[in-house]
């Protein structure tokens, strides 16, 4: 009999035990945040249930909540210059390792992280893999104040802005207390010079365009784990 192809879940389980693969003793870690990188935590807490020591480095409070569960210790990043490795999912990401990060509203720390860190694992399935940029909108963190502002900037630059809201119509609040918005630009021409022109935007505080942090993706596909460098 057949073995039954993975499935999405299981692409995802499969690429982030790959990525976990790639930890050493001894290593600093970021742990991303989301539904992939819940695997890779699972697959990590099973490592140090085995005896790795490695210290980790949460992208949001529910990642330091569950990963501290699977017996992951947690540091703060505030005193750590630097990390040996990051892994964590994304939204998109095309063949360039360029990526859309920020459904789960968490890429302020997650681009912190990622930057801070000599080497960053994307893991994702193969529904994240796009040929250009902006199938999603690009999620972008904004100082509460600046709401109405930024969404004439993000107009200004071509975008469709929405604040982002829960099912009651309140806004979704970051783990640093500040609104999300979601800028839809449809296809992405010059990625580059999307991420310079919303980083000069006072009150936008960081944004989910990950264009150079990312060195590999494992990638979870029906066949397997294929890795992109
Ligand atoms: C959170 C993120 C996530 O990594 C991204 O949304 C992917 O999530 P998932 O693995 O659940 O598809 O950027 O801010």
């Amino acid at each position: 009999m057949h073995k039954p192809l993975p499935d999405r879940a299981e692409q995802k389980r499969l690429a982030a035990e790959a990525a976990v693969g790639q930890v050493a003793d001894g290593m600093i870690v970021g742990i991303g945040t989301g539904s992939t990188a819940a695997y890779a935590i699972a697959a990590l807490g099973r490592r140090v249930g085995e005896g790795l020591r490695v210290t980790g480095v949460a992208t949001s409070l529910a990642t330091a909540a569950a990963a501290r569960a699977a017996g992951i210790a947690i540091v703060d990043l505030a005193p750590i210059d630097r990390i040996d490795l990051c892994i964590d999912g994304v939204d998109e990401i095309d063949a360039g390792l360029r990526a859309i990060k920020g459904a789960g509203g968490a890429m302020l720390r997650e681009k912190i992280v990622a930057a801070a860190a000599d080497r960053m694992i994307a893991i994702a399935d193969e529904t994240k893999r796009v040929g250009q940029l902006g199938r999603k909108p690009v999620p972008v963190e904004v100082l509460p104040m600046a709401q109405a502002f930024v969404v004439r900037e993000i107009a200004r630059l071509g975008g469709d802005a929405t604040v982002r809201c829960d099912p009651a119509g309140t806004a979704v609040r970051s783990d640093q207390g500040n609104i999300i918005i979601d800028a839809a630009f449809g296809a992405i021409a010059d990625p580059a010079a999307l991420a310079t022109a919303l980083s000069t935007v006072p009150g936008i505080l960081g944004h989910g365009l990950f264009l150079v942090e990312i060195d590999t993706l494992y990638l979870g596909t029906a066949d397997g784990v294929v890795t992109v460098d």
